[in-house]
């Protein structure tokens, strides 16, 4: 780690963006402006680079992040549009507007950026600086407010810094962020068009661009930010997950981490979260893992001790939550 590091603090010109870009190409965090408040970047395809958001944060759970893109023609090759959600997208981008859509087939947003759900959350955003940071990168660029969790959003780089020096690389300076609350979060999963989040787009505008009311977020679904224990149900795997686990029981997959223990024979559905007992690998490759062994048709999960510190509380969130008695329908 280098945390003693301070951060650059980087302007708005051509040569600095490309700085931004080559961090961020590198797997490093930059935090950036946007319109509605700074961001804490980094490649959303990266899954290693993300898992060090969730770490550089605090966060104590994998809440999904938004993927933002230079343009809604970089947004459709993430996320699938319905008729409503185009006519916003067109109308309200650039913008403090976030829709939540189905993820698109070969969209590159990263799992550990969903927290593992097959919806995306994506924004242009209406600062000129991000969008130009976005397209150097030609990635998405996931982003959560910069700031440590359980903080207030930052809207300017000396907040960003006061929360968070020392845990990023570099932020772009690119002035107050002008609407100084965050963007209004839409879900369209389905024929309605609801309200996650309130925030700088307010709901009267969309309400009179649609032609009828904003719906609330469909109780016990995953489009539910403000609740995120209601996400429990969709992030279950088919197999029984086993928590503490010493060594696999006869028919169970291994999940491990650290040494694996004596004797384990290789295999398709013996698989390590990390070998060197490093937890931001760990939660980089824990969606896909689990997602690997469960595609196997295994009855069971046999997952290693994990320690509760750093990323360990959001991976041990994750895992106990799959390991939990499945609600109905779940
Ligand atoms: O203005 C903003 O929205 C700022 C700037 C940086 O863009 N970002 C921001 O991010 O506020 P964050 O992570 O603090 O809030 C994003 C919210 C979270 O509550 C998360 O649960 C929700 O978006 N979200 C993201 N993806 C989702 C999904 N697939 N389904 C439901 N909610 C989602
Ligand atoms: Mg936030």
């Amino acid at each position: 780690m280098r945390a003693a590091d301070q951060p650059l603090v980087l302007g708005t010109d051509d040569r600095s963006i490309g700085q931004a870009a080559d961090l961020l190409a590198a797997g490093r965090l930059v935090a950036f402006p946007t319109e509605t408040v700074y961001g804490l970047g980094a490649d959303a395809t990266d899954a290693l680079a993300v898992a060090r958001i969730y770490e550089a944060k605090g966060r104590p759970r994998f809440n999904p992040l938004i993927a933002h893109m230079a343009s809604l023609a970089q947004a459709q090759a993430e996320a699938l549009f319905s008729d409503k959600a185009l006519r916003l997208a067109e109308r309200f981008w650039p913008g403090p507007l976030t829709l939540v859509l189905p993820r698109a087939p070969g969209g590159q947003v990263s799992e550990i950026a969903r927290a593992g759900l097959d919806s995306v959350a994506v924004r242009v955003p209406g600062h000129p600086h991000a969008r130009a940071l976005i397209e150097r990168l030609g990635r998405p660029l996931a982003g959560p407010s910069a700031n440590r969790s359980g903080h207030v959003s930052p809207t300017t780089p000396a907040h960003v810094l006061a929360d968070l020096a020392g845990r990023l690389a570099a932020v772009v300076d690119g002035g107050p962020a002008r609407v100084g609350v965050e963007s209004t979060i839409l879900s369209c999963l389905d024929d309605r068009v609801r309200l996650l989040r309130p925030g700088g787009l307010a709901r009267g505008d969309i309400e009179r661009l649609l032609g009828e009311g904003l719906a609330d977020p469909e109780p016990g679904s995953g489009d539910a930010p403000l609740a995120p224990g209601l996400l429990g149900s969709h992030y279950a795997p088919e197999a029984r997950v086993r928590l503490e686990a010493e060594r696999p029981d006869t028919g169970e997959a291994w999940l491990g981490f650290g040494a694996d223990p004596d004797g384990l024979a290789d295999g398709p559905t013996r698989l390590n979260l990390s070998p060197e007992g490093d937890l931001v690998e760990a939660a980089a490759n824990l969606f896909g893992m689990l997602r690997r062994l469960d595609a196997a048709g295994v009855a069971g999960i046999a997952v290693a001790a994990i320690p509760g510190h750093g990323l360990g509380e959001a991976i041990l969130d994750r895992l106990r939550r799959a390991a939990a008695p499945r609600v109905a329908g779940g």
